[in-house]
């Protein structure tokens, strides 16, 4: 092997090797103040127990009362502390967002983890005035009340160098057919939250933005749309646990990464990079991939 080659290897070694170290503090956690949207169920649920088992005071938010109403009393069992609260709000009405002001976190709110999301079905986009129905609402509910709410709190954050964590996804990433309208979401919601990351640095704001790009998790509701849309009982590819998922986005938002990917997939690496190169051919692996799932080979 060449000098160069060798200096390549070991460079990349080191950086794996970095990528790896866990500099995860969990006392950076203790006694923060953090929301949670979208925690009555899936990854939210797990990011609210995770936070209240490191000793954060959880606000916990979402549309059916009975199951924030449990979480809360997880989170209270898990903290052996009665400090957790919930909001009932529907993020489908950006009026709602006002339910929350300065004594909903007694005065202090250090993080901002922006988690809650609409799955819409998995379905071929033909222009019927029921796309375009479903388009707001997706839209709505995963890309605009987080815009409203995060602009809501900010000055909260502001006063405690906050941290923000946005849960997008892949599809956020990489469009693929059957989900335009949830893809454009998270699209859109990587591309504002990417882009205020900036925009706060230039106005000398020291609240950090995570951008979490999730790939398939094994939440319930997860699981169940994807044995319907492919027809069999079990799921042929990797997916991550909502308690592992939510673990590595709490991790990044408190270490102030600029991005995660979780759970990692090397194969969309791979598709980003083929995008940028042959997008013709990136296209018709979307495509391949899509249709021999739903043909379950
Ligand atoms: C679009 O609307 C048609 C007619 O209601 C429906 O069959 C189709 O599944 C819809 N597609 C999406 C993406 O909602």
């Amino acid at each position: 092997m060449s000098r160069a080659g060798a200096v390549l290897v070991v460079l990349l070694a080191s950086y794996v090797a970095y990528c790896l170290i866990d500099t995860f503090d969990p006392e950076t956690v203790r006694g923060k103040t953090v929301l949670v949207t979208g925690s009555s169920s899936g990854i939210g649920e797990q990011l609210a127990y995770h936070y209240a088992r490191l000793g954060a005071n959880v606000v916990v938010t979402g549309r059916r009362e009975n199951l924030l109403k449990k979480v809360v009393a997880r989170c209270n069992e898990l903290s052996g502390k009665q400090v957790h609260k919930y909001v009932v709000a529907d993020m489908n009405r950006m009026d709602e967002v006002e339910k929350f002001t300065e004594s909903t976190f007694n005065g202090k709110l250090d993080v901002l983890m922006l988690n809650h999301g609409y799955n819409e079905l998995l379905e071929l986009w033909t222009g019927h005035q029921d796309n375009l129905t479903m388009h707001e609402r997706v839209m709505n509910t995963n890309f605009m009340s987080h815009v409203f709410l995060a602009s809501r709190l900010m000055p909260l954050l502001e006063k405690s160098s906050g941290r923000i964590g946005v849960t997008s996804s892949i599809l956020g990433v990489i469009p693929m057919p059957f989900v335009a309208s949830y893809s454009s979401s998270k699209h859109a919601l990587s591309s504002f939250f990417s882009a205020l990351r900036m925009d706060l640095v230039l106005q000398g704001s020291s609240v950090s933005i995570t951008n979490g790009i999730v790939g398939s998790t094994a939440t319930e509701r997860h699981v169940s749309e994807l044995k319907k849309y492919i027809g069999r009982p079990d799921i042929p590819f990797a997916t991550g646990t909502p308690e592992d998922v939510a673990m590595a986005l709490l991790k990044a938002t408190m270490l102030r990464q600029s991005e995660v990917f979780a759970p990692w997939l090397p194969a969309l690496s791979f598709i980003r990079i083929l995008r940028v190169i042959a997008p013709d051919l990136a296209d018709y692996v979307i495509r391949y991939g899509e249709q021999s799932l739903r043909q379950g080979n």
